[in-house]
């Protein structure tokens, strides 16, 4: 399996974005799915499948791409030419097609088990020190304010409709982040959801003193 031609790809479709879409993201990402398949099944097997669906995961998020029909037929050229049989290639396209479109869908329909350890490596990125970091350079990069006191977390009770009201970045943490602990498909990525989410619940109360002048 040629997965340098995958880097390359996602490397040039993703290089411009700033909004936490990075390649290292999607590298984080990959390691961390094999780490939390390697916990749960001392194996590598899926190890070529978790690759390419983590490292291709971003690359046909319409946030990124003018046109995901378009990406998504130069993704099954791409993987074929990679060395992907039809049955990998069906559901890594069935991973990364459901994780795009996730925000957008209220019936997800079941992951491949392997795309489960993806997506809760996906989640676990948006949590923890590297999450904080995320969520302000998603902020920054669409005018969000950081902080406001007038204005309240809102209640969701669809947590992918978050993009389409005003909110803040610290408003954000309620509305979405630190429900994600809640989402995990697997024992390792919950475990980790909740070390991480825990941290970040360290870091709202510092950051409530310091903004009421407590500290
Ligand atoms: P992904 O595509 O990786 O599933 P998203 O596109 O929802 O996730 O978010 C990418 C990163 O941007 C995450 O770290 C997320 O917390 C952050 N993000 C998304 N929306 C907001 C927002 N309204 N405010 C702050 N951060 C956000
Ligand atoms: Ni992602």
């Amino acid at each position: 399996m040629n997965l340098n031609l995958i880097k390359a790809y996602t490397k040039r479709i993703l290089q411009m974005d700033v909004s936490g879409h990075d390649f290292y993201h999607c590298q984080r990402v990959a390691v961390s799915a094999q780490k939390l398949w390697q916990q749960d099944f001392s194996t590598a097997t899926y190890n070529d499948e978790i690759n390419a669906a983590s490292y291709l995961h971003d690359t046909m998020d319409e946030k990124i791409v003018a046109d995901p029909q378009k990406a998504l037929s130069q993704i099954r050229n791409l993987l074929t030419t990679a060395g992907f049989n039809a049955s990998q290639q069906k559901d890594i396209i069935s991973t990364i097609t459901q994780m795009s479109f996730s925000k957008n869908i209220a019936q997800q329909q079941k992951l491949p088990l392997f795309g489960q350890y993806v997506q809760d490596a996906d989640r676990l990125d948006a949590l923890g020190a590297i999450g904080i970091a995320r969520a302000f350079a998603y902020g920054g990069s669409h005018q969000q304010p950081i902080y406001d006191p007038h204005l309240q977390p809102e209640k969701l009770s669809n947590h992918f409709q978050y993009r389409h009201h005003q909110t803040t970045t610290i408003n954000h943490f309620y509305e979405k982040l630190l429900h994600l602990q809640n989402l995990m498909n697997t024992k390792a990525g919950k475990k980790l959801a909740q070390q991480r989410s825990q941290y970040m619940q360290q870091f709202l109360t510092e950051f409530q003193q310091e903004w009421d002048g407590q500290k």
